[in-house]
């Protein structure tokens, strides 16, 4: 079955779906994202990502390209017309083009383009990846200094996970002036004596939209948390560790430049926290 994606107005099967080359995203990657998931047919914090959509775009100085309702209601037809219950839209908005390439923006007045896609996951709940546990590889954090903002930047993290495949492991975090970041496409966390140790917000990380939910149900669940610097050496010797985001929910870490965390195995606090994430989005979702 070909998928139905949106661009710019209009429904079309993916192969009739066109984007000019001079499109700022395809030549300065000068474009913004989100990911939302979709779990039972339904969008998990639509909300947030809007929200933080928004403000990637003011932070560019990028125009919107159409309203928050509108933008709901296109999510929701992709999902209806590619049948999704479980798997991810993607959406970006570029800067457009004016039908050149120049390193000036355009004009104010130039149309952002608007794409989105579904990503068919059947399975994305009760992955066996997150049964398993993810081994992941520290490398160097290069990235430009806005990384909260959601820009489509995203040749290094891509490296990153090679580098990790390479290395025979399924993920990369990220390491800046001895602390780490976080990894190539989720937020980092740690867990000793019982406590969930994870990177305060700032332009060095995402601010990711799990990630607060996250935080907010661990509070809940009155488990301690405290943002905080980390290192890669204080995360070896965790009990346990993960990542969250939007395409893997919360995921165990197991392993961390072959050293096991624990007994090897999904910890505990990150076993709880995705089933906690996942029932409470599923109520929540829209
Ligand atoms: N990535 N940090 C980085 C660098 C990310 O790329 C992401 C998400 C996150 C987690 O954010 P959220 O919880 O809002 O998904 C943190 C998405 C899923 C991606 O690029 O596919």
């Amino acid at each position: 079955m070909t998928r139905t994606v949106y661009v710019n107005g209009e429904y079309l099967p993916e192969a009739e779906a066109k984007v000019s080359i001079f499109d700022r995203g395809f030549l300065f990657a000068d474009a913004v994202y989100e990911v939302t998931s979709v779990l039972d047919g339904k969008l998990i914090d639509f909300e947030g990502h809007a929200v933080r959509l928004r403000r990637s775009l003011d932070e560019l100085e990028m125009a919107e390209p159409c309203t928050k309702d509108e933008l709901l209601e296109i999510h929701r037809r992709l999902v209806e017309l590619n049948g999704i219950e479980e798997g991810l839209v993607y959406l970006q908005v570029s800067r457009g083009s004016d039908g050149d390439r120049d390193f000036v923006f355009p004009s104010a007045d130039t149309d952002p383009s608007l794409v989105l896609f579904t990503q068919n996951k059947p399975g994305l709940a009760d992955s066996p990846a997150a049964q398993k546990g993810a081994k992941i590889i520290s490398i160097e954090d290069i990235r430009w200094g806005r990384r909260d903002i959601k820009t489509v930047q995203l040749l290094y993290p891509s490296m990153g996970k090679m580098m990790a495949k390479k290395a025979g492991c399924d993920d990369a975090w990220l390491v800046e002036d001895g602390y780490v970041t976080e990894g190539t496409s989720n937020n980092a966390y740690f867990v000793k004596n019982g406590k969930i140790i994870t990177r305060p917000l700032s332009n060095d990380i995402l601010h990711g939209i799990t990630r607060k939910a996250v935080l907010r149900m661990a509070a809940e669940a009155q488990m301690e948390i405290e943002e905080r610097l980390f290192t890669i050496d204080e995360a070896k010797e965790a009990d346990e560790a993960f990542t969250t985001s939007a395409s893997a929910f919360v995921m165990p870490v197991v392993e961390i430049d072959g050293v096991a965390l624990g007994d090897g195995t999904p910890g505990p606090i990150a076993k709880r926290l995705r089933e906690i994430y996942l029932d409470e989005s599923r109520k929540a979702a829209v």
